[in-house]
């Protein structure tokens, strides 16, 4: 496979850049190093081909698509709060560069695109679990960004007659995570070990997925069967844990004791109080999780703590 990756520098990109290339693929990657950096292809840097470029110009994706089989479009404004204090680089970012993926596509006989959507899209729906049927209904300009973007690619996929397949990942978490949850539990208890506080009640339900195994579902959906040119998966574990199961989880591997729980009460807008979604359509094709939450929050801790001062 002769692969592109947008958004390559990143944290989920750059893990499926390794993944890919462990996979026996030729990848070229394109970032403008803007959220991404280049640390996070140091392991890969000579065996790959990398472009310092900004995605919001066709031309550019255009140059970039040639010799190419399948995109792996993951650049994009990939933080909710961003997207409300700043939506007109949030569209710019995730849907200017999603049409210029697929119009690029067109020309260039790209077989597949796989595009970076989010469980953003879901909003905040009553449902349990969150399937593929679930009606979408946004609550972000980041979610609302995303599910444009999907309509892009189904139209487009309809007229040109490319597949695409669109990734609705919920929480992604591992080593080179730059922000989120877990990373910002873990500096919160490392730098103060006696508390730690939490946004909201502690209540709010997410489903964590190690970045390994959410790489190893994007690479799977370079190949899954895609009969009506457009289709949508989950990418979850399939086990739900409320934010202070999270943070049990995370204390017993950080090995502390008596850590006091303090709560906000509030939260920021965008975010969900409970996500539980079903990652049954994905693994009807074959795809299994195999890191469990334990396993996977001990091997983030590791790389935290050998990497402290770095970036992650
Ligand atoms: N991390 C998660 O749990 C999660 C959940 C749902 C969806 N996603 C999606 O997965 C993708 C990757 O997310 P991530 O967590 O790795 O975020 P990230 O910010 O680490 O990666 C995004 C990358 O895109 C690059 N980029 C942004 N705008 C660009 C542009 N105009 N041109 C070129 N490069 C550009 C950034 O520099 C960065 O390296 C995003 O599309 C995000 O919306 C992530």
């Amino acid at each position: 496979m002769r692969a592109l990756v947008t958004g390559g520098a990143g944290f989920i990109g750059s893990h499926l850049v390794e993944h890919l290339l462990d996979l026996g693929a030729t990848v070229r990657v394109a970032d403008n190093l803007e959220m991404g950096h280049l640390g996070n292809l140091d392991a890969v840097r000579s065996g790959i081909d990398f472009h310092e470029c900004d995605v919001t110009h066709l031309d550019r994706v255009e140059a970039l698509c040639n010799d190419i089989d399948v995109v792996f479009h993951f650049a994009a404004n990939a933080s909710v709060p961003r997207s409300v204090e700043e939506p007109e680089k949030d569209f710019s970012a995730n849907v200017i560069s999603t049409a210029n993926v697929l119009i690029a596509a067109r020309d260039a006989g790209i077989r597949r695109i796989v595009l970076a959507s989010s469980a953003g899209v879901y909003g905040q729906p009553k449902e349990e679990p969150i399937t593929e049927s679930t009606p979408t209904a946004p609550i972000s300009p980041y979610g609302g960004s995303k599910l444009a973007c999907e309509g892009l690619c189904q139209g487009y996929a309809r007229a040109y007659g490319y597949e695409v397949v669109a990734a609705r990942i919920f929480n992604s978490y591992g080593p080179r995570q730059p922000r989120y949850i877990i990373h910002d539990f873990y500096h919160k208890l490392r730098q103060d070990p006696t508390r730690l506080e939490i946004l909201g009640d502690g209540k709010q339900v997410r489903d964590f997925l190690h970045v390994s195994d959410t790489v190893r579902a994007i690479a799977h959906l370079a190949d899954v069967a895609c009969e009506y040119g457009f289709d949508y998966y989950n990418i979850s574990s399939g086990r739900a844990v409320s934010v202070v199961d999270l943070a049990h989880i995370m204390i017993e591997a950080m090995e502390l004791e008596g850590v006091e729980l303090e709560f906000t009460g509030k939260s920021w807008v965008g975010d969900a109080p409970n996500w539980v979604p079903s990652p049954a359509k994905l693994r009807a094709t074959g795809w299994e999780p195999r890191l469990s939450l334990e396993q996977g929050v001990a091997d983030t801790i590791q790389w935290f703590d050998e990497h402290a001062g770095s970036k992650g």
